[in-house]
């Protein structure tokens, strides 16, 4: 897709639709609304283009239109506009608008006009209520993520009819200063749908070995340090808790490396990314039930979040040191399973009881922590489709955060702010350390039902232990159960905005 910026004013400019948000200006709430109807405002059309204003006179006079939150009014050849249509885009509350908001509209504007095969457009950027450069970015990205289709086999797929081929975005003034945010907004969202891409594979098709293939292909093309080791490396380096999870699967694991070394980094600062790569979880000895098994495909979204985030900051170039370590393996029932009861020695030298195989990804990422602070990370992330029960705490619509460092959890919190990203903090209170507790080993790798986000969560802390760390559980919100009107059902590429703007505020 390609992406402009224009300073015509939206209605001289030449598109097959020309798209103005619409805000609904009706503070009052429902109630009071019905009691005085005479004196609701019309919602307001955010472009101070006259012409504009006049084309949608008359349908905003109708009380059509109101401005409801991804409400859609499609007019044809709208007099004094060169565009062919115009789009009145409901963009909510006067109040709630935001770049957040505005990210999601221009997703939005992407997929409505890419259902009715409309290849170009032009999106007329508010004037008010978001700072140009926020919302030329947002609307990059709300553009890149809304045009990614999760189709991918089938046969029939009208791959070209149905996506957008052009974005000009219209903007007041001098679209100079306005350029580096739009590429940007670009590199991120381009890198979030390359996660989304690797998600969106079935196991058969992104095994462990073909995930570090895409990891070094992705690699190579931007400049980046990659290494791959396999089993042999994964013992000799004595990673038994990642190695106890991929003994039972006739795919090799992999332990991929992805390292950004920039000149003029500080000398005192190393970021880890840690990502969780079960390309199918099977439960293992532990199997799930059949029921809904087929969606484990995505167990690897943690990991393909952290490739993907690599990618935008090999692009965007932060002065900071950063290595990801990417744990891949598949987690199966066979003859050479690890069973519950099974005592692995984690690389760091704790002992653990496995009390349930499906309790997987904390055993890899174990290893994963321990071995980005064994390479020197000052600083850690960790991203994972790590529990069920963080769905059960936040549903869909929040991913899980804990930290064990309130400092770096507010530098977390303030990039995920910037990126529009949904996130609830969870917490790691010492009283939970009680749960860890085994008869045989140092701690078991899973125990009660209840709080158990946060119980994995103080397994994992075990592992980064005085290394400042955030971890991420996304189990919840890697992949969107229902289209939305911004966004297609399937893999989301959650928490890679965030990511990328913390990396940034390291290296600014
Ligand atoms: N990969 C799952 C968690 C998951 C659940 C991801 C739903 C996406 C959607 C994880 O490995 C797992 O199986 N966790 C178990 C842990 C339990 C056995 C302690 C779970 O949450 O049930
Ligand atoms: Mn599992
Ligand atoms: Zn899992």
């Amino acid at each position: 897709m390609n992406t402009n910026l224009s300073s015509s004013i939206p209605s001289q400019v030449e598109t097959d639709c020309l798209v103005v948000v619409v805000l609904d200006r009706n503070e009052k709430d429902r109630s009071e609304r019905d009691r005085g109807e005479k004196d609701k405002p019309a919602p307001s059309i955010e472009s101070n283009d006259a012409a504009v204003r006049e084309a949608a006179r008359d349908v905003i006079a109708s009380g059509e239109v109101t401005g409801k939150a991804f409400e859609t009014t499609l007019l044809h050849r709208p007099a004094g506009l060169r565009a062919k249509r115009l789009l009145l885009l409901g963009g909510g509350k006067v109040k709630n608008f935001s770049a957040a908001e505005l990210r999601k509209l221009a997703g939005a504007a992407v997929r409505t006009l890419k259902s009715k095969s409309i290849r170009n457009f032009a999106f007329a950027l508010p004037e008010n209520g978001v700072a140009a450069k926020d919302g030329v970015r947002a609307v990059a990205e709300g553009a890149f993520v809304g045009n990614f289709d999760p189709g991918y086999y089938k046969s029939d797929r009208k791959d070209n009819d149905q996506k957008i081929d052009e974005v000009t975005i219209v903007v007041h003034g001098d679209t100079k200063p306005l350029e580096s945010a739009l590429q940007a907004g670009r590199v991120v969202a381009e890198s979030q749908n390359f996660t989304r891409d690797l998600v969106n594979e079935p196991s058969n098709r992104m095994t462990p070995t073909i995930l570090a293939e895409r990891a070094k292909k992705m690699a190579d093309e931007v400049g980046l340090k990659c290494e791959v080791y396999g089993a042999d490396k994964i013992k000799e380096l004595k990673m038994g808790a990642f190695w106890g999870v991929a003994q039972g699967s006739d795919e090799p694991p992999a332990l991929i490396v992805l390292r950004y070394e920039p000149e003029g980094a500080a000398k005192d600062v190393h970021l880890g990314l840690v990502g969780k790569g079960v390309t199918f979880d099977t439960g293992g000895i532990s199997i799930k039930p059949a029921d809904g098994m087929e969606k484990m495909k995505y167990d690897m979204a943690g990991a393909a979040t952290m490739i993907g985030a690599m990618r935008a900051i090999a692009l965007l170039k932060p002065k900071v040191k950063v290595t990801a370590i990417i744990l891949a393996t598949e987690n199966m029932p066979s003859g050479k399973a690890q069973k519950p009861g099974d005592v692995q020695i984690a690389m760091s030298g704790k002992s653990i009881e496995i009390i349930n195989t499906d309790a997987e990804g904390r055993l890899i990422l174990a290893d994963g922590l321990c071995y980005a602070r064994q390479i020197g990370c000052t600083h850690l992330v960790d991203a994972a489709t790590l529990t069920g029960a963080v769905v059960v705490a936040l549903g869909y619509v929040n991913a899980g955060i804990f930290a064990s460092d309130d400092e770096m959890y507010e530098r977390f919190a303030s990039a995920n702010q910037q990126a529009g990203e949904k996130m609830w903090r969870l917490p790691l209170d010492d009283e939970y350390k009680e749960n860890l507790k085994s008869n045989i080993a140092d701690m078991v790798n899973a125990g009660s039902r209840y709080g158990g986000a946060i119980f994995a969560a103080m397994f994992l802390k075990e592992f980064a232990e005085d290394t400042p760390w955030v971890h991420l559980d996304i189990a919840g919100t890697a992949w969107m159960e229902e289209n939305k009107p911004w966004i297609a059902k399937g893999p989301s590429g959650i928490a890679l905005r965030s990511l990328v703007e913390f990396v940034k505020g390291w290296g600014a």
